[in-house]
């Protein structure tokens, strides 16, 4: 099986914009008087804002121009950070990988549940590392839904076994299984046990390794086509 191109995850993939949603959540459920902590954020990881505030409200009521007016805050609270955010905000391996999978030949998509990430890829400068971008505007059914790496597949030309998903969301590994992808999960096991790879983060790796690590597994484990 022929690998031909990668597909990755943004917020906590290649930017720790993970933690600027965290505390843009945080900041609105203190203005709401509901608890929320840093661990109950572990369940909105990878999930479109919607669903994250109906989790947020824990079974409370309210009105949709309620629901609409705190997303819309909380977006808000969350475009203050990304419009400081720089180059410098790529996480420690990222550029490295994305620029040897363009010297390699292999081609890079985004995809992310985020209706911000052309604007984060922007203030990244990672434009001209990306092929194609499939994100929160492009499905309707969102991860752990496959169809938004189905469609950043699409965008590639490629087939899912033909492509790596890189994700750091429990949800988000469930939408590449689901979708026939080889998955690379970065963070703790609890979260992203079911990959096909589990990494730290990607300080340091290289995509020889990468590729040789799946192919290993390739032998024994089919990720939906031969
Ligand atoms: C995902 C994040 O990438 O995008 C979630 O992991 C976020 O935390 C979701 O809720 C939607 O993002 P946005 O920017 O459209 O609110
Ligand atoms: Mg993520």
């Amino acid at each position: 099986m022929t690998i031909r191109g990668f597909i990755f995850d943004l917020d906590g993939v290649l930017t720790d914009t993970a933690e600027y949603h965290y505390r843009a959540w945080q900041r609105l459920a203190d203005e709401l008087g509901i608890p929320f902590s840093r661990e109950e954020n572990e369940a909105l990881r990878g999930i479109p804002r919607r669903e994250s505030i109906l989790l947020l409200l824990k079974g409370r009521s309210c009105s949709e121009a309620e629901l609409q007016e705190w997303m819309e805050r909380k977006n808000r609270y969350y475009l203050e950070y990304v419009c400081q955010m720089t180059p410098r905000d790529v996480l420690p391996g990222a550029c490295e990988l994305l620029e040897e999978i363009r010297r390699t030949g292999l081609k890079a998509a985004i995809g992310s549940a985020s209706k911000n990430a052309r604007l984060v890829i922007d203030r990244l400068g990672l434009m001209p590392l990306i092929d194609a971008i499939s994100d929160g505007n492009s499905v309707e059914r969102q991860k752990p839904a496959p169809d938004l790496f189905l469609h950043a597949a699409g965008q590639l030309g490629l087939l899912p076994c033909e492509c790596v998903v890189v994700e750091d969301a429990a949800a988000g590994v469930e939408a590449a299984l689901a979708g026939g992808f080889w998955t690379i999960g970065l963070g703790p096991l609890e979260r992203v046990g079911k990959a096909h790879l589990v990494l730290p983060s990607l300080q340091g790796v290289r995509l020889s390794e990468l590729l040789s690590h799946l192919n290993v597994r390739i032998q024994t484990q089919s990720a939906g086509c031969a």
